[in-house]
């Protein structure tokens, strides 16, 4: 929209979408990764309350990206139109068309939908009612935003022809990001000391406690 106020789209506009939307999908995704690093410096605790907002705008932003994909390079690609625009052998071919890229022979557009796949679970589960329901196993299915991210440098490191200084910039982004995570964690784990079983005695069950 900015680009269109401004004057500044390019003689393909619908192509300018398709990067647009790419491009904010990947930014969503470093600031998802970007919260916790920052609550863990800062100690600015209250940005945890964003997290959620911001990822669900880089799936957002993905699936308007994978829609201007279907329509810009798919649906523009197919030689007719049998029924018209919106009829059923229309969808199914463009259904057959989506599925063959995909599995096809342009690797980039495989890790990118990889990438978005990848975020549909963690959209699904975001409710506050998931994040109850699945406890524990909630945090590690979220790790999933780790792949996708990383997909995400991948599949655009793939697709530039020639100038990688941006899918770049990128990569060193998410790996910092991820590597202040592992640095954290096990910087943790050193400081954790480790539990001795006289120092914590297991507590026994208790059904078994009043046996005795
Ligand atoms: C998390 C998921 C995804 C991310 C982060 C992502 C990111 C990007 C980025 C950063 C670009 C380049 C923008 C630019 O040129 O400045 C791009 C372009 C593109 N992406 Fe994705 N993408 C994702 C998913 C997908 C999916 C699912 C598809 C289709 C199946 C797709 C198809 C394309 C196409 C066709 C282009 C334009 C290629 C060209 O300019 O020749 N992407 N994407």
């Amino acid at each position: 929209m900015w680009a269109f106020l401004t004057d500044r789209l390019s003689v393909n506009p619908l192509g300018d979408l398709t990067s647009e939307t790419g491009i904010w999908t990947l930014r969503f995704l470093c600031l998802t990764l970007a919260i916790t690093p920052l609550r863990r410096i800062t100690g600015w605790n209250a940005i945890v309350r964003f997290r959620r907002m911001i990822g669900l705008f880089a799936f957002f932003y993905g699936s308007l990206h994978f829609l201007t994909y279907m329509l810009v390079d798919r649906l523009a690609g197919l030689v007719e139109f049998p029924g018209g625009l919106v009829s059923i052998e229309t969808i199914r071919r463009l259904a057959a068309s989506i599925a063959g890229d995909i599995a096809g022979d342009r690797p980039f557009i495989t890790i990118g939908f990889t990438a978005l796949a990848l975020l549909l679970p963690l959209a699904l589960t975001s409710t506050t009612g998931m994040i109850r329901r699945l406890g524990r196993k909630w945090q590690a299915l979220h790790r999933l935003v780790y792949v996708s991210a990383c997909l995400g440098v991948v599949h655009y490191w793939w697709l530039v022809k020639a100038d990688i200084s941006r899918p770049r910039y990128y990569a060193l982004a998410v790996g910092a990001l991820l590597g202040f995570r592992a640095w954290w964690s096990r910087r943790r784990r050193s400081r954790t000391p480790a539990r001795t079983p006289a120092a914590h005695p297991r507590r026994m069950p208790e059904s078994q406690r009043h046996t005795m």
